[in-house]
């Protein structure tokens, strides 16, 4: 408990899944948490929460695709709190808020392109911008991105989506280059599946039970599982971490390709022979 006593985070996209997951982490230890989401409702629920178990947190209403809100989002804080400690670059931009689908690349749209990237990677470039001087004013402080494994090799759908993953990764090792010797920590989340809203809303059943097998840990992931990681991050305890991609996906991305094939065709074989 009280990792992060004190510490006074952002957190964005925290009205639902990781990010609410993560206030509520923060907020029960300790932290002074402001939790913006582009939806009002959603932010001032989660803070309600927090608050409700003896936290502190306020909420604010960002859109992580409008310059103009991300300032304020900093400078409003600074002007409540006097300082930032850590900021957490989580939002992305839902499919339910796209113009169009991601999953053609046939049909590849210049716009949807721009929109994803517009949120994903530069939301949380430009917020990092804003607040870098006040961080390095005080000494130093802590950016977490939420990458993704999408950004880690090539896909058959959404196609904006993993290589707007991809160029976060690019950000948060040259922000760690950057203003590292400054005492500014800047690392990357890589979630596996996680069971959110949005993974909800566009995975099945049946598609939860491919995915399971796909990992080498009994089960899916939670947004609490991401939450942990993004705590150590924060705390001073990971002080000697800068510019890392930390896969968080029970071990989906740990062996070869091919282990569930082997495991569905060949060890079911093998045992019938051994057996016989
Ligand atoms: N769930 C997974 O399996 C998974 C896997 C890999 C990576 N991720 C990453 O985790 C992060 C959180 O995703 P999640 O699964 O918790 O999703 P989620 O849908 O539960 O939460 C996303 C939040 O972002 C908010 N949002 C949407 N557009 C926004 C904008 N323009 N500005 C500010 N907020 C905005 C939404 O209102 C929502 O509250 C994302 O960066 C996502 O890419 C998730």
């Amino acid at each position: 408990m009280d990792r992060i006593k004190d510490k006074v985070t952002i957190i964005t996209g925290a009205g639902s899944g990781i990010g609410r997951a993560t206030a509520l982490r923060f907020g029960a230890e300790g932290a002074i948490v402001v939790v913006t989401d582009i939806r009002a409702s959603t932010a001032a629920a989660t803070a309600e929460e927090i608050n409700k178990e003896g936290g502190r947190a306020i909420s604010m209403a960002v859109d992580c695709g409008v310059e103009s809100q991300l300032k304020d989002m900093i400078d409003n804080t600074i002007a409540q709190f006097g300082r930032i400690d850590v900021l957490y670059n989580n939002a992305i931009k839902t499919a339910d808020m796209q113009k169009k689908s991601d999953d053609n690349f046939l049909e590849f749209d210049r716009s949807t392109f721009y929109d994803i990237v517009d949120v994903n990677v530069l939301g949380g470039v430009l917020a990092s911008k804003c607040v870098i001087p006040y961080m390095i004013k005080q000494g130093g402080g802590v950016i977490l991105f939420t990458s993704s494994c999408s950004s880690l090799g090539g896909d058959v759908a959404q196609f904006s989506y993993g290589a707007s993953k991809a160029m976060v990764n690019w950000y948060v090792q040259t922000i760690a280059t950057t203003f590292g010797k400054q005492g500014i920590r800047c690392n990357a989340i890589l979630p596996g599946v996680i069971q959110t809203p949005s993974q909800k809303a566009w995975s099945t059943p049946e598609m939860d039970k491919e995915f399971l097998d796909l990992q080498n840990v009994p089960r899916l992931g939670l947004p609490e599982d991401i939450a942990a990681l993004a705590l150590f991050l924060a705390s001073d305890e990971s002080s000697y971490i800068n510019g890392t991609h930390y896969r968080c996906d029970g071990g989906m991305t740990a062996g070869v390709p091919f282990v569930p094939l082997m495991r569905k065709l060949l060890l079911p074989q093998k045992a019938k022979e051994t057996n016989e």
